[in-house]
């Protein structure tokens, strides 16, 4: 494969993934929304590739995980127990001269010593900052170009103003230990909490009119005040869009316990949208605010869940590995203790190298008895597990009553399917039919993801071709294999095509198979081709698609 230069790479596969009709920017004709995509004809059979993969080694193949289908509405004492309501925000700052607002905790993070330049736009608008600081903090920045100079960091909590390189600060100001992404402005506002929870009014409620009728009778109140009293008129109807799926996992465990009759150790599984108003949005499918998310809550006896943390971690990772290119570009990382989420008690990310790094893929956790403790106690309902078989360790009588202790494993399907994308672009130099170097992009996607398993391409428009070539792709269908037709533009750019959509295998119907019944078969990745029975077809391809 030709060297990809990493950056260009996201490039390369974001320009495929619109040309060939993975991933399109969502309402792009009224400009596009920020963060938000849609998945096209290869993309939407991509993403059910993958879900149904998921679903196969999670749920068909074992006994002991079972599935649901929530609603993505849900009580909103939901989040109220699982602390979502409380606690699930990003800490939100304000730069006080560009306005530029961001997150605390992903802002570039300057050390003392450093100078804290500011990149503005253009000349026009340093000119502007320049007066707007001046006015705000009494200061006068050097400007050189469209750069502000003069701020530099004293130590972890102060700055100062060093005005034409002086060793001793004319000014100083407290520092909050980041600068704006943008700009570089340590200029900044106080950090506020923002929840991440996309919220919603349910029934025939008009919130709107009773805000007006309590504002209209409190004109006295201050500016909090009345926030509060909104507040509280707004929760009566509030309703969110589940920010994970896992919530209803928790919220549904007797009723799936019992109808199934499930011993612990078993899991709840779950594939679906959840939504986050995601301040930072990032890398192309990455991040966004609306994504599809693969859960399983694995519920197990207090004590084992050290074992069953490393059984999960495992098996998660042989997974994605066994459906990529490159099983080196993926491994997990422990989490340090600060960065544990309140419920948990250990628990690791599958990482993959992306273009800019190693990033988080899939989570998987060790939520401890947290969930179902806190669904317990909110809702009075009885969510433990009576294990018959065993010793209650504290009174040492038989039968033991206990809260499952859980492991979860939380995959990102949208971001699952860009560590897919990336890994199958692949560029090349082959032969082509003269022999002579040409260049070939293909999608090496593993032959179970590939949106489209097999292509029938009769060579000619004419003799019957076609009819051969439909009677076989329809062969195909019966069998519940995606076959697709294709008679456009000359062999050679047929298979090409074909390649960037990463179709596997190609038959071509020929002048011979009217002769003897026979069609070739074009392997995508060897681009070797074989004459096969056209009655084996459909055989051969289902061979191949079961041994991948
Ligand atoms: N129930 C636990 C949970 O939701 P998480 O780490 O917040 O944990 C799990 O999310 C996975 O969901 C992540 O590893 C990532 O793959 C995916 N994910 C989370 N937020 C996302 C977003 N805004 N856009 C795309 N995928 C996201």
């Amino acid at each position: 494969m030709a060297e990809n230069n990493s950056s260009s790479l996201m490039e390369k596969v974001i320009s495929l993934s619109k040309q060939r009709g993975f991933v399109f920017q969502s309402s792009e004709i009224y400009g596009g929304l920020k963060s938000a995509y849609d998945y096209g004809p290869l993309g939407v059979e991509l993403k059910r590739n993958i879900m149904n993969e998921w679903w196969r080694s999670m749920v068909h193949e074992r006994e002991d995980v079972i599935g649901i289908d929530a609603s993505i509405i849900m009580h909103s004492k939901v989040w109220h127990a699982s602390g979502h309501l409380a606690g699930f925000s990003d800490p939100l700052v304000d730069c006080l001269i560009s306005k530029e607002r961001f997150r605390a905790d992903k802002a570039p993070r300057p050390q003392p010593k450093d100078e804290l330049p500011i990149e503005c736009a253009d000349k026009g608008q340093a000119k502007t900052y320049v007066e707007a600081i001046q006015k705000r903090f009494n200061i006068e920045l050097k400007r050189n170009g469209k750069t502000l100079y003069g701020m530099k960091v004293i130590d972890e909590s102060t700055m100062g103003f060093f005005p034409d390189d002086s060793d001793k600060p004319m000014e100083t100001f407290p520092y909050r230990g980041y600068v704006s992404p943008t700009f570089g402005s340590p200029f900044l506002s106080d950090e506020r909490q923002f929840n991440l929870m996309f919220r919603s009014q349910i029934g025939p409620i008009d919130v709107l009119g009773d805000i007006t009728a309590y504002v209209e009778k409190n004109k006295e109140l201050d500016g909090k005040e009345l926030r509060t009293g909104i507040e509280e008129i707004v929760k009566k109807s509030a309703v969110y869009l589940r920010p994970e799926t896992a919530q209803a996992m928790f919220v549904q465990f007797l009723n799936c316990q019992q109808s199934m009759s499930m011993k612990v150790p078993f899991g709840i599984a779950q594939m679906g949208k959840s939504f986050r108003n995601e301040v930072t949005v990032e890398h192309f499918i990455f991040r966004s605010c609306e994504f599809e998310q693969m859960e399983m809550e694995f519920f197990v006896e207090p004590g084992s869940q050290k074992e069953w943390l490393d059984y999960w971690r495992d098996r998660r990772m042989e997974w994605w590995q066994k459906l990529s290119n490159d099983p080196s570009k993926f491994r997990y990382r422990a989490h340090e203790k600060d960065e544990l989420a309140h419920y948990a008690d250990a628990c690791y990310d599958i990482e993959y190298e992306y273009p800019w790094g190693f990033d988080e893929l899939e989570g998987v956790a060790s939520r401890t008895d947290y969930d179902l403790k806190k669904h317990a106690e909110h809702s009075g309902a009885k969510l433990s597990y009576f294990d018959q078989q065993k010793q209650d360790p504290e009174t040492g009588k038989n039968g033991w009553r206990y809260t499952p202790y859980v492991i979860e494993p939380a995959a990102g399907v949208t971001r699952g399917l860009l560590v897919y994308l990336l890994d199958a672009y692949h560029e090349e130099i082959v032969p082509n039919a003269d022999g002579a170097d040409s260049s070939r992009v293909v999608m090496k996607l593993h032959p179970r993801l590939a949106p489209i398993k097999v292509a029938v391409l009769p060579l000619v428009k004419k003799e019957g071709l076609p009819d051969i070539a439909r009677e076989m792709v329809s062969g195909f269908f019966k069998a519940g294999i995606n076959a697709r037709y294709d008679e456009q533009h000359s062999i050679g750019k047929r298979y090409r095509r074909h390649d960037e959509a990463g179709t596997p295998y190609c038959i071509t119907i020929d002048g011979q198979t009217k002769e003897d019944g026979t069609v070739t078969i074009r392997d995508r990745d060897t681009m070797k081709q074989e004459r096969i029975s056209k009655d084996e077809a459909l055989h051969v391809v289902q061979k191949r698609l079961v041994e991948s």
